[in-house]
């Protein structure tokens, strides 16, 4: 029987209040499934001016307050969004003075230049700041403390340092998850001062210092009580260095026996395609005659022409380099000879938009895509390609290749990160495995997973099993929440046995 608990998230996104990527599904499909298991649940996140707020949720103000900045302070606002009783609160955290650091467009970078706003370090120093001010001011203690990615980062360390003899965190397990560690948060090291820091502990190899900068990440690795990431196989990658442990793979190994990867799970209600709402039909697992309806809605939709009814291969994507869009630059002229149709979604860098702009200019029978941030195309696109393209160069988790599979729809993956723990090479003969693998990061292998694909396409038998397999899966975070619970359970232990991280053991480590 376990034991309720009290869990509070920080993160910078949460689905659909706000959401880039992966973070904000995983953080509301996460927190909604410790809801359902009767823990108590609140996702701090930052009060973002482009917030959806779904039509059901009700805000209530609660009580500002000052957060320490620097030698000041600044004024902080909050106000509580409720929703229905299987949801998590969420509390959304505000500067309330003129510094507008979430009164702006987008989330992380400026919609106009693609580029990271300058004062994202003290964007998220403050979101984190004022999101514990806040909590601790709710008079009840939290069990855990859950933050995620770089912008979350610091709670650990306020919790163990400023706030160390604050009773409102003396039973408080923290945990920080890695989702992403190509976006660490290196800054100048003057963000240390507003941070409450003195500049005497700035020196090199100190908890505080990355190659004469301040490194958000390796803050929140050190000081948290245990550390995950979202797949075992980049717990692993990201501690063997090269281009996976971005220079903080001898931090993690220092941690390493307190370094653990759970697979992401997926929201199994938004992801199901024999009740998506954005579908033009549904389908399952034993009639796919909706899948056929999608596909065909997807091909007119792309604007392709009936003929010829080439495999569509889908991808819905941030594009940026992780995601090995370099791959398809490199093979433009093979894959433009395969016999298959293209449908690509993404934001991302102006290079790789050019890139698939022009594509879809000159091959438009074979080639499209949309730039936008469009949801019910995301799940189209899932629903009506035969196959789903995902070469990334890594991957902690990936979601797409997930909902693929419950869709049908096979994937082409890099095996790495979270693509490896999740898709493995169909064998036409034993009928094992459900879907595609490359292992080098070379146009070349990807091309040749495309091919084995089409091939197993052509062979109608083959194909049903390729996707039954792919179907018959559980992928809900069912599973991923057990895992969570247990960790939880492990730092709680650690806690009450008096062994958790202080600046001076942090220190002493080094
Ligand atoms: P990452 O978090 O690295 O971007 P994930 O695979 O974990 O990768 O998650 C990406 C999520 O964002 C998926 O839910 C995907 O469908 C969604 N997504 C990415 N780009 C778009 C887009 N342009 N429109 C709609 N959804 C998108
Ligand atoms: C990150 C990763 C992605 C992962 C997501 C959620 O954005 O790039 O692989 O699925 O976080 O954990």
């Amino acid at each position: 029987m376990r034991t309720p608990l009290s869990v509070v998230h920080l993160a910078s996104e949460i689905a659909p209040f706000a959401k880039v990527g992966g973070l904000g599904d995983v953080v509301a499909a996460l927190s909604a499934e410790q809801v359902r298991r009767g823990h108590r649940v609140v996702v701090a996140i930052p009060h973002w001016r482009d917030l959806s707020l779904p039509a059901s949720w009700k805000l209530s103000d609660l009580s500002g307050t000052r957060v320490p900045w620097g030698m000041g302070d600044e004024p902080a606002r909050f106000t509580m969004a409720e929703g229905p009783d299987d949801m998590p609160s969420v509390l959304l955290v505000d500067h309330a003075g003129d510094r507008r650091f979430f009164h702006r467009p987008g989330f992380y970078d400026d919609p106009q230049t693609h580029e990271g706003y300058p004062d994202n370090a003290e964007r998220f120093l403050f979101f984190t700041r004022a999101a514990l001010e806040a909590i601790k001011g709710f008079g009840e203690p939290f069990d855990v403390l859950h933050a995620h990615d770089q912008q979350a980062a610091w709670a650990p360390c306020f919790m163990r340092t400023h706030d160390a003899e604050d009773y409102a965190w003396s039973g408080t397990a923290s945990i920080f998850t890695i989702h992403n560690l190509g976006y660490q948060g290196i800054v100048d090291p003057w963000v240390l001062g507003l941070a409450g820091f003195p500049r005497s502990m700035f020196f090199p190899h100190s908890p505080f210092e990355y190659h004469g900068r301040v490194n958000f990440m390796k803050v929140g690795i050190l000081f948290a009580d245990l550390v995950s990431t979202v797949s075992p196989t980049y717990a692993r990658e990201i501690q063997t260095g090269g281009e996976y442990g971005y220079g903080l793979e001898g931090v993690l190994r220092r941690r390493t026996g307190d370094v653990r990867g759970i697979l992401n799970g997926i929201d199994d209600h938004d992801w199901d395609p024999a009740s998506d709402r954005w579908l033009p039909a549904q389908f399952d697992r034993e009639n796919l005659a909706g899948k056929a309806a999608c596909r065909r809605a997807l091909a007119l939709e792309s604007g392709f022409p009936m003929d010829p009814d080439w495999p569509i291969v889908g991808m819905v994507t941030r594009l940026v380099e992780q995601k090995g869009l370099d791959l398809l630059e490199a093979a433009e002229r093979a894959l433009c000879d395969l016999p298959a149709r293209f449908v690509v979604l993404g934001v991302g860098s102006p290079r790789y938009m050019e890139f698939l702009r022009r594509l879809a200019d000159e091959r438009p029978w074979q080639w499209s895509f949309e730039t936008a941030y469009d949801e019910g195309l995301a799940h189209r696109i899932e629903a009506g390609s035969d196959l789903f393209l995902m070469p990334s160069r890594y991957e902690p988790c990936g979601l797409n290749q997930m909902y693929s599979l419950r869709y049908g729809t096979v994937p082409v993956v890099r095996a790495t990160g979270g693509l490896a723990d999740t898709v493995r090479e169909f064998d036409p003969i034993t009928r094992d495995g459900n879907g595609f693998v490359f292992e080098n990061f070379l146009g070349d292998e990807m091309v040749m997973a495309l091919r084995r694909a089409l091939a197993a396409h052509s062979e109608r038998e083959l194909w049903r099993a390729v996707q039954r397999n792919g179907m018959a899966r559980d992928w809900s975070w069912r599973v991923a929440a057990d895992g969570y619970d247990r960790l939880y359970a492990e730092a709680l232990e650690r806690v009450s046995g008096g062994r958790i991280p202080t600046l001076e053991s942090v220190q002493d480590t080094f």
